[in-house]
């Protein structure tokens, strides 16, 4: 079973975006909890490349008043899709030109629908390509009216990160309410986010909330070890990202929150969660997806072990993650035994009984990964450990969670 306490790193989402600022601050700011992920540290790493100077110590991460001044003509994001996005957005706007590049996974996901109102922006692309590697300019860009056609927040907050370079008022709207970080951090910085443009951003102190997506494979974990009881303390409770926790609710979990308090513009809590018993299976509505679309792999699991028929619809986004994300729950689950379909949109699944299978595969995608870890840890009792690489992705802390937590 799992019991104690926890304090997780900070949110990965954040953590991204406040760096950003840090680099647009006109003096020092001062980062607390920034998430450790390679991910993360793809975006430090650009940044650095850009001359920004970036100290990390055990307590914080530092971002100094800098100038650009460009060293470093490619710039590599790893697996980071968020990285690649929001500095497609970002480094033409500032005066940087280079390459953009990525992994084996990362060069096959879709640039296309960013790259098009980047281009309404007078963003100088090479040759309009659909995937990495993408060659930009410095660009004088235009301010832009636009109204997103994908329920993208990494979308958003490229062209907001464009708009922020100009004098001129830009419109960016966002009808799916996809997460509103970005939107959070800049009026926390004392802008305005009806109309984005450049403003004065002093140097901050900032303290990232706990990451509420990599918590959710520890709570699906205390959820379904029978006799567990934990605590997680300052985790993330933005009503953008929460998708998963209410749903959870609704189906009978034992998810309690305690000391829900604003921190930073974001709403923060402390969670306890015990395991629960005869949890009712749930058909997912459109406006839940995009709240806990990066937990549908974690939910998928939990899924299984309900009563009835679960039905995860309008979810075509899973195709364009780190994996077709639909594919790889179905042939992971699949392979262990679940009665699990694919759909266009997403999968049904109907009450199963799992049973650890040695042959499945992450696809190269962190949160498919941590998905069958957890599932061997319900099925076996005893934690895998084998999968470090792929998981330091998103949740470097992922093994000495479980392994602090399990009696
Ligand atoms: C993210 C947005 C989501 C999410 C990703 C992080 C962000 O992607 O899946 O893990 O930080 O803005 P999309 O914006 O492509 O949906």
């Amino acid at each position: 079973m799992l019991k104690g306490t926890i304090k997780i790193d900070g949110d990965k989402s954040i953590s991204h975006r406040i760096l950003i600022f840090g680099a647009l601050s006109n003096s020092k700011s001062i980062i607390y909890n920034l998430s450790k992920s390679d991910d993360v540290k793809r975006t430090i790493n650009i940044l650095k490349n850009c001359n920004f100077k970036i100290k990390t110590n055990k307590e914080s991460t530092t971002v100094f008043k800098s100038t650009v001044n460009q060293k470093i003509k490619k710039f590599y994001c790893g697996n980071s899709g968020t990285t690649a996005r929001f500095m497609l957005g970002f480094l033409p706007s500032i005066g940087i030109s280079g390459t953009l590049y990525g992994d084996k996974s990362l060069s096959k996901r879709p640039m296309k629908r960013l790259l098009n109102p980047l281009l309404k922006m007078n963003i100088k692309i090479k040759k309009k390509k659909e995937t990495l590697p993408i060659q930009f300019y410095k660009s004088n860009i235009n301010p832009i009216n636009f109204t997103l056609n994908h329920p993208s927040a990494q979308i958003k907050s490229a062209l907001i990160f464009a708009a922020l370079s100009l004098k001129n008022n830009s419109i960016i709207k966002d009808p799916f309410k996809t997460r509103n970080h970005t939107e959070n951090i800049i009026k926390f910085l004392g802008g305005t986010t009806e109309k984005y443009k450049k403003f004065t951003i002093k140097g901050f102190q900032y303290t990232v909330p706990g990451d509420i997506s990599s918590a959710s494979f520890i709570i699906a974990a205390a959820l379904l070890i029978k006799g567990s009881n934990i605590n997680i303390k300052n985790v993330l409770f933005n009503d953008t990202r929460i998708g998963f926790i209410k749903v959870l609710q609704k189906m009978g979990a034992n998810i309690q929150l305690l000391n829900t308090r604003i921190e930073c513009f974001e709403k923060v809590t402390d969670l306890n969660i015990r395991y629960s018993q005869n949890l009712k299976s749930v058909t997912l509505k459109k406006s839940d997806i995009i709240s806990m679309i990066d937990e549908i792999p974690i939910f998928a699991l939990i899924a299984c072990f309900t009563k009835g028929k679960t039905r995860v619809n309008h979810a075509a986004e899973l195709r364009y993650k780190e994996s077709d994300r639909i594919k790889s729950i179905v042939f992971n689950l699949k392979r262990c035994g679940a009665k699990i379909r694919e759909i266009k949109e997403g999968f049904i699944i109907d009450k199963s009984k799992l049973l650890y299978n040695t042959s499945v595969e992450n696809f190269h995608d962190h949160r498919i990964a941590m998905m069958c870890e957890i599932l061997y840890l319900v099925i076996k009792g005893s934690i895998n450990n084998n999968q470090n690489k792929i998981i330091n992705t998103s949740f470097p802390d992922f093994y000495k969670h479980l392994g602090d937590l399990y009696e």
